[in-house]
Formats: C-alpha cells, sequence, structure tokens
C-alpha cells in the first residue's frame, strides 16, 4: 500500500495531514499516545480541528484506517492514466507540491478524500465501533416506497451524521481562508460528499407465509466505494474550470461558453501539467516505466501514456489456470500453464 508523503501536511486539508502522520507513525504510536498528546503534535491543525481531535480520538483512529481505501478508489480509477495516484513519490514531496497545482487532479483528490471520510464514518458508525454513533435514530416505525409500506429494521447507515462531522471537520481549514483555492476545496469536499449521499439505496427482507413479502422490514445502505469513485471519476472528466466572481464569493466558468459549474461538479481553477516527464515542480512523476497498452488508441495506449518516447517490449512468462475440467460434483480443477506475454513499458526521457 502507497502511503502519502508527510509533505501532503501543509497543502492537503489538515485532516488528512493528521492521518498522514498517523499512518506514518503506525498504530502502535497511536496507542501509547493519549489523545490530548497526539492532537497537540499534529503539525497544521487548525484549532476547531485540534479540538474535535481531542473529543474524538476513535473517530481519528477511524479515519486514519479508511484513509487506505479512498488512495485505492483512487488508483483504481487513474490505473490507466498518465496521472495514476502514486502517492510513492521518488522525492519525498511530490504529492505536496502537486497539491500546490489547483489542477483537475487535485480536484479530484479533495473530492475522493472527503467522499471516503463520509464512507468510512459511516461504517464505523453502523458496526458499532464508535461510541459518538450507531445507525440512524431515525429510521424507525413505517414508511412507504413505490412498491407499498415497509417498516424500518435493520441498520440504516447515518450517512447525515458522518457529512456532518466530515464538514466540520475537513472543511474547517478551508473555512479560515476566502480565497480562491479554499473555494475550490470546499466545493470540491462537498461534491464529494454528495457523490456518497447519491448512492444510498433501499434494501429490504421479504417477511410473510412462504415468502409473499407481504411484510418488508428495510434499511438504507449506502453502496460500495466503487460505486462512488466511479461517479466522481465521471465528474473529474467533466470538471469545470472557474475563476471566482468579483465578490469572491462563488465561481464563474473561465470560459464564456460553459456552463455555471452544479455542486455535483468537481471544479479547478488551473490547467494541469501533461504528466508526461519527470517534473517535482508541477508535481508530475512522469510516465518512464509505466507499463502500456499497445494497440489502444486511448489514454492507456502507448502512443499517449509514453508521450511519443516510444517504448519498450519484453516477454514475460505469466501463470495462468487453463485445462479446466469439471469435475461431478461439484468442484472445477485447472492446471496451471505459462504463457508467454509481451510487456510493454514507456522509455523514460532522455
Ligand atoms: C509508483 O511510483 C513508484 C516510484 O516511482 C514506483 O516504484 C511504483 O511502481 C509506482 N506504482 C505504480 C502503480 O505506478
Ligand atoms: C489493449 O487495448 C485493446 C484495444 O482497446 C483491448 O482490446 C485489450 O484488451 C487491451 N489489452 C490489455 C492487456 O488491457
Amino acid at each position: 500500500m502507497n502511503l502519502l508523503p508527510g509533505g501532503i501536511c501543509i497543502y492537503l486539508s489538515a485532516a488528512i495531514c493528521w492521518l498522514t502522520a498517523e499512518v506514518d507513525a503506525s498504530w502502535w504510536y497511536m496507542g501509547t499516545l493519549g489523545s490530548q498528546v497526539m492532537c497537540d503534535n499534529i503539525p497544521g491543525l487548525v484549532n476547531k480541528q485540534r479540538q474535535l481531535c481531542r473529543q474524538h480520538p476513535k473517530v481519528m483512529q477511524a479515519i486514519g484506517a479508511g484513509m487506505r481505501d479512498w488512495i485505492s478508489e483512487c488508483q483504481h480509477q487513474f490505473r490507466n492514466h498518465r496521472w495514476n495516484c502514486n502517492t510513492t513519490a521518488r522525492e519525498h514531496n511530490l504529492f505536496g507540491r502537486l497539491l500546490l497545482r489547483s489542477s483537475r487532479e487535485v480536484a479530484f483528490m479533495y473530492a475522493i478524500s472527503s467522499a471516503g471520510v463520509v464512507h468510512t464514518l459511516a461504517r464505523a458508525c453502523s458496526r458499532g465501533e464508535l461510541d459518538s454513533c450507531s445507525c440512524d435514530p431515525r429510521k424507525t416505525g413505517s414508511s412507504r416506497d413505490a412498491r407499498g409500506s415497509f417498516e424500518w429494521g435493520g441498520c440504516s447507515d447515518h450517512v447525515e451524521h458522518a457529512v456532518r462531522f466530515s464538514q466540520g471537520f475537513v472543511d474547517a481549514k478551508e473555512r479560515k481562508g476566502r480565497d480562491a483555492r479554499a473555494l475550490m476545496n470546499l466545493h470540491n469536499n462537498r461534491a464529494g460528499r454528495k457523490a456518497v449521499k447519491r448512492f444510498m439505496t433501499l434494501e429490504c427482507k421479504c417477511h410473510g407465509v412462504s415468502g409473499s413479502c407481504s411484510v418488508r422490514t428495510c434499511w438504507l445502505a449506502m453502496a460500495d466505494f466503487r460505486r462512488t469513485g466511479d461517479q466522481l471519476r465521471r465528474r473529474y472528466n467533466g470538471a469545470a474550470q472557474v475563476s471566482v466572481n468579483q465578490y469572491g464569493t462563488g465561481f464563474t466558468a473561465a470560459h464564456a461558453h460553459f456552463k455555471r459549474p452544479s455542486g455535483n461538479d468537481l471544479v479547478y481553477l488551473e490547467d494541469s501539467p501533461d504528466y508526461c516527464v519527470w517534473d517535482p515542480e508541477s508535481g508530475s512523476m512522469g510516465t518512464g516505466g509505466r507499463v502500456c497498452n499497445r494497440t489502444s488508441r486511448g489514454v492507456d495506449g502507448c502512443e499517449v501514456m509514453c508521450c511519443g518516447r516510444g517504448y519498450d517490449t519484453s516477454r514475460v512468462s505469466r501463470s495462468t489456470k487453463c485445462e479446466c475440467k469439471f469435475h461431478w460434483c461439484c468442484a472445477v480443477r485447472c492446471s496451471d500453464c505459462q504463457q508467454q506475454v509481451d510487456v510493454h513499458t514507456c522509455k523514460d526521457q532522455t
């Protein structure tokens, strides 16, 4: 698992900074520090965050553990892209530098991280891992949906609570500044949280004589985080370049013929680097050594991925399942076959 380097602290919200410190310092470290000491030692927290940190050490711990989920979701979404959300930097604070730029990728990072916090918290609440929250207490009694009436039962994810907490904690730093970048971060944080709420679904269990479903108990559940990741990835594709209006209160589209962004859209202020070559100043790791697809014409194709520098091909042997036979009853047994495949990797810049 790749972790964020410490340099991220200064630029990304202090919440995430704290998580970084925490993950770097490993678990036992947290156990040995009282919450007072721990929260006081995290660099970059604003007062409000320090307060929340002291009041809710277990919540902080949960958020820290959930970090790897949204980072790996980010890496999944961008696995075939020149920028691949790779947080293992050759230079320690490369990610920090990336975050200096108000680019589309950074917009995505903020959105998915704040979505991740909501998802993690709501799940921890439902599992009874936190003292401060549990299932949504308002989901009791009976209600109706398109199929008729049902009884609330089971555990509905308390997303409202998770959103409120994440708003209070993650956004606290941005609320202190009212510059363009703070507005951008706030907007994308909010868009991320919305992308979790959007995929709440009603799940039901049927009761009644021989499954007649005359009685249903239902609960409201969050979808798999992949759904949120997919949604934010679409928002990334359609992200709007904006500038701040003359009152400093909102955005106007950077290009006259574009529509104004809605609350679900991601917004960014600056163009991205092309991420072709290693350039610490712009937060680009370059694509040298990245695997590409020789036949694809898309972003994963060698032409695009390698930025015209060409690629090297090596033949590697892969083990695959083959000659699978069905055995009565009921197993499928396969042999291991060795297969030769060509792997193409982008040439480094010279
Ligand atoms: C991420 O970057 C590191 C260091 O440059 C590299 O070793 C690793 O293979 C990269 N991972 C991916 C998934 O690109
Ligand atoms: C490479 O791209 C082609 C065309 O888009 C696709 O059919 C193929 O599955 C890809 N190969 C791999 C290994 O992803």
